[in-house]
Parts: structure tokens; sequence; C-alpha cells
């Protein structure tokens, strides 16, 4: 299993934080906000990880993390340049050639977990075929991409609904065989011209090969809004010593 950390995209929801700088590079409580899914992916046992960035910042990344050995990582970090905020499958889609035969975690660089993700990304590798997803109960859906069980399976993912039928959001960490990028060159722009996440996950939800997990732990989107950005450095303060 490789890990692909995805840090692109513009921020505006945290204007004006993110004028002068990628949003990944804001403080969570005491860490740079990619810290913590760096950590996650790392925690769950992934060895080879491609950050994707773009913008005016992607230097700072290299500065800021380096080849990734302060992590533990054993195999240096790789980086891509995702050259148009286009979308987070479209960034998924500048690791084809890093992930090569291998089955991918693909993080969003602003999802704060609290607890490992290492049992799923042992089964997914175990049995790495289609895609699996992970849900966690929010209170305000209409900010994620959101999913309806019928008869404990996953019916229809609908991203930011206006109306939402759930309360289950869809976290940003997916697990893909290595067939997701063939599934990528088949996405249309969405109406805000991006290539969306859910759209990868709905086709595999057709295809009937998208599986799920509830998430047990602590998950944050410390991207989605400031308040939301304080709540989890709230949260992350009272988690205690860490060792990076
Ligand atoms: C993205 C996904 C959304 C998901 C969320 C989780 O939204 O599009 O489906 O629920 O991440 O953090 P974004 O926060 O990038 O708008």
């Amino acid at each position: 299993m490789k890990g692909i950390l995805l840090c692109g995209g513009s921020g505006t929801r945290l204007h004006p934080l993110t004028k002068v700088t990628n949003k990944h590079l804001l403080p969570v409580y005491d860490r740079p906000m990619v810290y913590y899914p760096l950590q996650t992916l790392v925690q769950a046992g992934i060895e080879e990880i491609m950050l994707v960035t773009g913008g005016n910042h992607a230097g700072e990344f290299l500065r800021l993390l380096g080849t990734g050995a302060e992590f533990g990582l054993k195999k240096p970090l790789s980086y891509a340049y995702q050259e148009e905020a286009l979308g987070i499958a479209h960034a998924l889609s500048l690791a084809e050639d890093f992930a090569g035969e291998s089955p991918v975690c693909v993080i969003l660089g602003d999802n704060i977990l609290g607890s490992s993700i290492a049992d799923a990304v042992a089964e997914f590798t175990a049995d790495p075929r289609g895609a699996m997803v992970f849900l966690k109960e929010v209170d305000n859906p209409s900010e994620y991409g959101i999913a309806t069980l019928k008869d404990g399976e996953i019916i229809e993912i609908v991203e930011k609904p206006r109306k939402p039928k759930s309360y289950l959001a869809v976290i940003g960490v997916y697990l893909y065989e290595p067939a997701v990028f063939e599934v990528v060159k088949t996405l249309e722009p969405s109406a805000r011209g991006e290539l969306e996440i859910t759209d990868v996950s709905n086709h595999y939800l057709r295809q009937g090969k998208l599986k799920y997990k509830l998430y047990e732990g602590y998950w944050g989107d410390a991207g989605e809004s400031i308040s939301a950005l304080l709540a989890v450095s709230n949260e992350v303060a009272g988690w205690g010593r860490r060792e990076i």
C-alpha cells in the first residue's frame, strides 16, 4: 500500500488566513496541519508516500517535511505539483506513476484523525479490490460528502447536499485498488469545475465494489471553516505528549 497526501486547493473557506500560505501549513494547535495526516499514514504502516500540492507555497512543504525521515519514512517522501486547483480527484491522478501497481491510501491534508486506520489498511491490502471509504456522523452534513445507507449498504453519496438525507459524512481517507487511475480518467468536471472524489466513490458504488467502515475515533476536517480549525486545535491540545 502506498500513501497519497493531498494538500492542494485554494483554502478559500479559511480566508484571510490562507491568503498568504497554503491551508495545510496552518497550525493545528502545536503542529502544522499536514503533520497529522502524514502521521496517520505512517502509523498505518505505509512507507512510501507522495504529497501533492499546488499554488505559491509548494516549496514550503519541502522545507517543512524534507525527506520525511523525521516521521520514520524509510523511503524519501515524493512530491507532485498540481498546476491548477482542478479538484481532489485530479490531484490524485498526478500520483499515477508513483502508485504503479500498488493499492493506495489517499488522505486529505486537512483531515485530523484521532485513531489508527492500520486495521482497515491491512484488511484492504489483503484484498485490494474496489474501494473503501470511512463514515462518521456529523452535525453539519451540508459541508461534506454524505452517504445514505439502506439495509447496511451505501446506496448513494452526494457531495455537499443542500438537503442531506443522512448525517453520515465520508471522511477524507480513501483506499483504492490500483485501477483507480483509470476511473479518474472517465470523470467529468462537476458544476464547480472540479474532478470530485465523490464521483470516484460513486463509480465504485455503481459497480458494487465500494466497501465502507464506520470510523470510531475522533475525526475533524480542519479546513472546513475557521471554527472547525479552532475546534480541531482544541481537541488536539487534549491529546497529550506526541513524538513528532
Ligand atoms: C472533501 C470531499 C468530501 C469529504 C470531505 C472530508 O471536501 O469532497 O466528500 O466529505 O473532503 O473532509 P472538501 O472539504 O475538500 O470540500
